[in-house]
Formats: structure tokens, C-alpha cells, sequence
């Protein structure tokens, strides 16, 4: 338990942490001090000085971001030789600031500039000329920098440096023209060149409008924006994002600013439902044989339940399947796959997951226990040893790569990764073990074998690993605080004996026990783990029951019977690759875009916008993450769980889900919908 500080802060009696510091311990306290370079989410940089306090016994004020609370102090954060000083501080930065802009700059209202001079009352300054470039550079498709408007913060440094792992912004120059830039080897360069993986943090923590996303000028001003919280569905991590809305469009999504359980964003995170949209048709399109041609909403669902319902009576459920891209919401796997098992009677059923992810995700939950979360990126920050098995962790889950660099270079973790990856190493400091592709099982045996205490083994001959190099690998599973992250290339390239290595070394560490799951299974799908809890796997009912032993087709076998004609009736929702056969099947496909829709689809139902779907999700800690609904009237085409329901109906079944919630209340008796975070 940490120790208890008393000090006085302006004439009030304050109890603080140790190592809190004199910002944090007044701001709990209601005391409010100006900052411009500190955020909560970063190392305190005391670059501004704006946060100064006078220290009774101490000469000159202190930063108060970056000094810690002592027993007995007395500070003083609003004498008025303090608001003269600060008055100075922004006015020099105002003077090299063209503050003329705020009439139509989009941070107006936000910036944290304008907020300072406002509550200071400063003089606007003569303005001083620098040495910068007059116009915002724009040599990329996502982020535009105004360094006229650049204050020298320094967040944009730190936040690329340590928390993203990457070191893409200095400092150059000096006096008024100092600058921060993109630079290499000397030089300033572009973005790109300096390594930017362009996952938008710095413009996030920027508090002007030196970094802004593109376009960001015609999306209305950050206070009109609308925030709608979400959770990214690009991959399994699940991240927190806050979407902002303006007039119905989606115009950016930002790191939600508070809160103990928020990840920083990548590229896809950060800017990828932006990309996504506008859908190339939003009106159902039917395959006229030649072409597409819009259709009515109704008809279209009538027609795809008759040709599937005759295909089920002439041929059998066998004859038909429902594959999907694991982006559905768990609300949605549900239904479908309740569409698929008792009005279609298939269990052709693959709604996005790898059957070796699963046979691990099963074992885990028998030791663990069901509810059990297993490590999140913050775990990942915090850990003292990390093994990372299998290669592709940057490619990917990019926010777990940022974690490991962070626990690497400036946490205490020790990495190693097991994969066939030779390329130099750049997102964080450790070492690669470099095996052959699909050779990381042997290797997680040639451990086990050690572990148990066999000092050589037919496991590390086959592995060809070295036996200092496996001395590495069980040192650090051992060690305290240790995580172990498993990639999807890991699980692509799995038998099912790599599995059971992979569980007997998580069990004989200790990382797997009863109540704990210091194991980080990573599927190529984004919500693999509601696709298992909720039934959306072959032979895989919801709540994860094992239904037969004789499972249904996974989509590997599902593309291999539409090629030799035996699946004849499909549907699929989003991207499921390629689906033509010798006999074509009669394919209804939910999709965005017509480059996603599967070749000579009969019926193409416009997929709903993901930035604007409501629903949620599991991620690969098993915790349950939701995109909170968009207000009434912003989305352009029908959910995508209506339509499921609508299909159903049209088959005649007596399905009564008047809203969503209805769904979640039923889904509860039967489905572990992922642990409340
Ligand atoms: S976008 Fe990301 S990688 Fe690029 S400079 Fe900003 S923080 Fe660094
Ligand atoms: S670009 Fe923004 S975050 Fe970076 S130093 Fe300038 S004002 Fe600060
Ligand atoms: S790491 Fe994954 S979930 Fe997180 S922002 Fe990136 S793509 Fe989205
Ligand atoms: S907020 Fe403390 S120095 Fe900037």
C-alpha cells in the first residue's frame, strides 16, 4: 500500500499517494491549475511552465505536472506574481501563433491554447515571424501538419516515442524557431520516411490544430462533433474508440480521453471506418445476368427464402451454409446462427474462426474457468517478461505491438518472440528466436520437456533450437509477471498436439489456473471469441457446446463443396472470399461493396455501416465491448440483424425481436456474452 502525504494546497488540507504529483493531488481535490503540455495519458513533459506553483521556502515557483507532493508542503497555485507569469508565458506563445486564424480554425472552441489565453486574459502580442513553413503539409491520405500553429508541447514526441514505439518527431532549431518536425538520419523528412505508421495518436493529443486527420476542415468544428463511445472491430483487441459525428457523417474517431481500460488507436483503429465508407450501393442489388440492378427490400428476402427453403426440401440442410468474416456483433452471430440450425437445418455454419484458436480457447476456459479475462495491451505494459509465439504481431494486433514496445523500452519487460520472422526489429528491443514456419509447437514442446526437467529432448532436435535459446524461453514464462502472446499465424500453421503444447506449458507455469489467464490468444478474426461463446462455429452451439461430433463444414471445407457442387444455397455476410464452384449455389451475400461480393451472387443486401452499427463484441481478453447506437435517423440502409430476422420471418417463423435488447435478454440464459469491463 503506498504511503500517505499531508500537505496544504491554497489554505486547504490535503492527503495524497506518494509519488503523486502536486498537479494530480490538487485536481483531486478540486484545485484547478492550468497545463498546456500535460495529458493525463502521458509522462509529465514540463516543457510549458504554465503550471507553476509557489512552494512556501522555495525561491523560484515549480512545474507542478512533473514534482511530486512532499510531506508538509504548502503550496500556492494562484498568487498573482503566478498569473503574471503564466499571463507572460502565453503571450509569448501567442506571439508566435497566428492566432487571427481561430475565425475559422476547426480547434476553435477546443483548442487548449485559446482556453488558456481566454482564462488568463492575456494581450494578444505583436506577432513575431518564424522560420516555418506557411502552409500545412499534406504528403499523406490521413494526417496534415500546421506547424504555423505548432506550440512546441512536445506531446506529439512522447506519445510516438514511448507509448507507439516509434520515434518519428524531433526537435530542431532554436529560440522562436525552434520546431518539431519528422526526422532521419539528420534530415527532416516526411512522415512516411520517418517511420510513421500513421495510427494518428499524435493528432489525438495534439492541444491545437498543428496536427489535424485530412479533410478535417470540412467536417464541422470539434465541438459540434458528436461522440458516440464504440469499440474498433478491425481485429481481435477490441480497442476503445470514441465516435464523432456531424450532420449525420461520420467525419473522425479519436482514443476515448478518459478511463483506466483505454488502449491507444492504430492506423485501422484510428482510421479505418472512415475509410470504409461510402458504400459503393445502398439499395438491395439483384444479378439480372448480365449486371446488378436495385430491388426492392421485401421481394428480395422472399425470393431468397423460397430458393433456399426449396433447396432444403429437395436436397437437405447438407445442401446449404452461412459463412461470415468475423466482424459480426455477438447479437448477430446468435441470430444467424439460430437462422441456420433451426429454419435452414444446416450446420454448415463458419462465422469467422480457426478451429485450432477454438480447440485452445476450450482448454482455457476448462482451467480458467468461463469469465475468466485474460491480459489486455495496459497487462502487456505492465509485464515483466513477454513470449510472443508466432510472427505477424505488428501486422496484425498493432496496439498489443505498441505494448510490447512500451513494456520493452521503457517498462521492465523482458521480450523474446518464437517465429520465423528475420527482419530487424523495430517496434520494440528484444530478440527473436527464429524458427522455420509452422516449427513454434515443436519448440513450445522442446519447453515442455524441459520444463519437466529432460535436458534434451527429441522436441528441441526437431525444432532445432538451441539449448541456451529454450533456456531463454522457459526463464521467461517462469518469471514473474510474465505474459505469453500467441499470434494468428501461430494458430494458421497449428496441429492439434501445438495446441496441447500450448496449454500443457500455460498449465505446468501457472499462467493457466483456476481464475487466471495470463495467455493472450489471438485469432485473425476480429470477434472469434462471440463467434465461440455464441454459437457461430460449426458443430459449436451457443454457450459453446460441443452439438454433435459429426460438425458441419468449416468455410475451408464450405469452399471445397461449393466447388464440387455439393453446397447449393449460401449466404454470406461481409468479405468471405472466394465462393464459385462448378455449379454455382444460390448466394444471398450482405456486403459494402461490390469488389466484397462473392462472383455471380443472386442478391446483394447492402451491409450495414459499421461506424454506425450498434451491438457487441467479445475481444481476445473475453471481454464484452459495445458500439453504443447512433442516434435515430443516421443510418442509410436496414441493420444488419433485422435483415437476419426479416429472412427468418419470411420462412415463416414466429420470431418476435421487437429490438435488440430483446435478442440480449434471451441470449443471457444461454450465452457467456464476455466479461463486463
Ligand atoms: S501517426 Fe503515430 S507513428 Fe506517426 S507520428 Fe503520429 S504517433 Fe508517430
Ligand atoms: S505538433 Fe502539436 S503535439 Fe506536437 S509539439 Fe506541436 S503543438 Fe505539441
Ligand atoms: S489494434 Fe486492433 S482493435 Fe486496436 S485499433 Fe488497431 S485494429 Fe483496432
Ligand atoms: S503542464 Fe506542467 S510544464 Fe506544461
Amino acid at each position: 500500500m503506498k504511503k500517505t502525504t499531508t500537505l496544504t494546497i491554497d489554505g486547504k488540507k490535503i492527503y495524497a499517494d506518494e509519488g503523486t504529483t502536486i498537479l494530480e493531488a490538487a485536481r483531486q481535490n478540486g484545485i484547478e491549475i492550468p497545463t498546456l503540455c500535460y495529458h493525463p495519458r502521458l509522462k509529465p513533459l514540463g516543457r510549458c511552465r504554465l503550471c507553476i506553483v509557489k512552494i512556501k521556502g522555495l525561491d523560484r515557483p515549480v512545474t507542478s505536472c512533473d514534482n511530486p507532493v512532499q510531506e508538509g508542503m504548502v503550496v500556492a497555485t494562484d498568487t498573482s506574481e503566478l498569473q503574471d507569469m503564466r499571463r507572460r508565458t502565453l503571450e509569448l506563445l501567442l506571439a508566435t501563433h497566428p492566432y487571427e486564424d481561430c475565425l475559422t480554425c476547426v480547434r476553435t472552441g477546443t483548442c487548449e491554447l485559446q482556453e488558456q489565453a481566454y482564462r488568463s486574459q492575456s494581450d494578444l502580442p505583436e506577432q513575431i515571424e518564424r522560420e516555418v513553413p506557411i502552409k500545412p503539409v499534406s504528403d499523406n491520405p490521413w494526417i496534415v501538419r500546421d506547424e504555423q500553429k505548432c506550440i512546441l508541447c512536445g506531446r506529439c514526441i512522447q506519445v510516438c516515442r514511448i507509448n507507439v514505439g516509434r520515434s518519428v518527431y524531433s526537435m530542431i532549431g532554436s529560440g522562436v524557431n525552434t520546431r518539431v518536425v519528422p526526422y532521419r538520419d539528420g534530415r527532416e523528412v516526411s512522415l512516411e520516411e520517418a517511420g510513421c505508421i500513421f495510427c494518428g495518436q499524435c493528432v489525438d493529443v495534439c492541444p491545437v490544430a498543428a496536427l489535424t486527420e485530412t479533410n478535417r476542415k470540412e467536417g464541422g468544428r470539434e465541438w459540434e462533433l458528436a461522440s458516440v463511445p464504440g469499440v474498433c472491430i478491425e481485429c481481435s483487441l477490441g480497442c476503445y474508440l470514441e465516435r464523432r459525428f456531424f450532420d449525420d457523417n461520420l467525419i473522425k474517431v479519436t482514443v476515448p480521453e478518459e478511463g483506466e481500460k483505454v488502449s491507444w488507436l492504430c492506423r485501422r483503429g484510428k482510421f479505418g471506418l472512415r475509410e470504409r465508407e461510402p458504400a459503393s450501393f445502398t439499395a438491395v442489388q439483384k444479378y439480372s445476368g448480365i449486371n446488378y440492378v436495385d430491388c426492392d427490400y421485401e421481394e428480395a428476402v422472399a425470393d431468397t427464402a423460397a430458393a433456399l427453403r426449396s433447396i432444403k426440401e429437395n436436397e437437405g440442410g447438407k445442401a446449404l451454409a452461412v459463412l461470415a468474416a468475423g466482424k459480426l456483433s455477438n447479437e448477430e452471430i446468435y441470430l444467424l446462427q439460430k437462422l441456420a440450425r433451426e429454419i435452414l437445418d444446416t450446420e454448415n455454419i463458419d462465422l469467422g474462426i480457426e478451429q485450432m484458436w477454438l480447440k485452445a480457447v476450450r482448454s482455457v476456459q476448462e482451467i480458467s474457468g468461463t469469465g475468466t479475462a485474460g491480459p489486455v495491451p495496459r497487462d502487456i505494459g505492465e509485464a515483466e517478461s513477454i513470449v510472443i509465439v508466432g510472427s505477424g504481431l505488428k501486422e496484425s494486433h498493432p496496439v498489443a505491438d505498441m505494448a510490447v514496445s512500451q513494456a520493452s523500452r521503457y517498462g521492465k519487460a523482458a521480450v523474446v518472440e518464437i517465429s520465423e520472422r528475420r527482419e530487424p526489429l523495430n517496434a520494440w528491443d528484444g530478440s527473436v528466436i527464429t524458427v522455420k514456419k509452422g516449427w513454434e509447437g515443436a519448440v513450445l514442446r522442446a519447453a515442455m520437456d524441459l520444463l519437466k526437467g529432460k535436458a534434451s529432448s527429441e522436441a528441441a532436435k526437431e525444432a532445432r533450437i538451441e539449448k541456451n535459446e529454450l533456456e531463454r524461453i522457459t526463464n521467461l514464462i517462469t518469471g514473474s509477471n510474465s505474459i505469453l502472446i500467441v499470434t494468428p499465424e501461430f494458430f494458421a500453421g497449428a496441429g492439434a498436439d501445438d495446441i496441447e503444447a500450448l496449454i500443457a506449458v500455460g498449465e505446468k507455469t501457472g499462467m493457466l489456473a483456476r481464475g487466471q489467464n495470463k495467455m493472450l490468444l489471438l485469432s485473425r478474426f476480429s470477434n472469434a471469441a462471440g463467434v465461440a461463446f455464441a454459437g457461430g462455429a460449426p458443430g459449436c452451439g451457443p454457450g459453446m457446446q460441443i452439438l454433435s461430433e459429426d460438425r458441419g463444414l468449416d468455410r475451408n471445407e464450405i469452399r471445397k463443396a461449393i466447388e464440387n457442387g455439393r453446397i447449393r444455397g449460401l449466404i454470406i455476410f461481409g468479405e468471405a472470399g472466394e465462393t464459385s464452384g462448378s455449379k454455382n449455389p444460390f448466394t444471398a451475400a450482405v456486403c459494402s461493396d461490390y469488389n466484397e461480393a462473392p462472383e455471380g451472387a443472386d442478391y446483394l443486401f447492402p451491409a450495414q455501416q459499421i461506424a454506425f452499427k450498434e451491438g457487441c463484441f467479445i475481444n481476445a481478453a473475453w471481454q464484452q465491448r459495445c458500439n453504443e447506437a447512433v442516434a435515430e435517423g443516421k443510418a442509410d440502409r436496414p441493420s444488419d440483424w433485422r435483415l437476419i430476422c426479416d429472412l427468418a420471418i419470411a420462412f415463416g417463423a414466429k420470431w418476435e425481436y421487437p429490438s435488440l435488447e430483446k435478442v440480449r435478454e434471451e441470449m443471457k440464459e444461454k450465452v457467456f456474452v464476455g466479461k463486463a469491463d
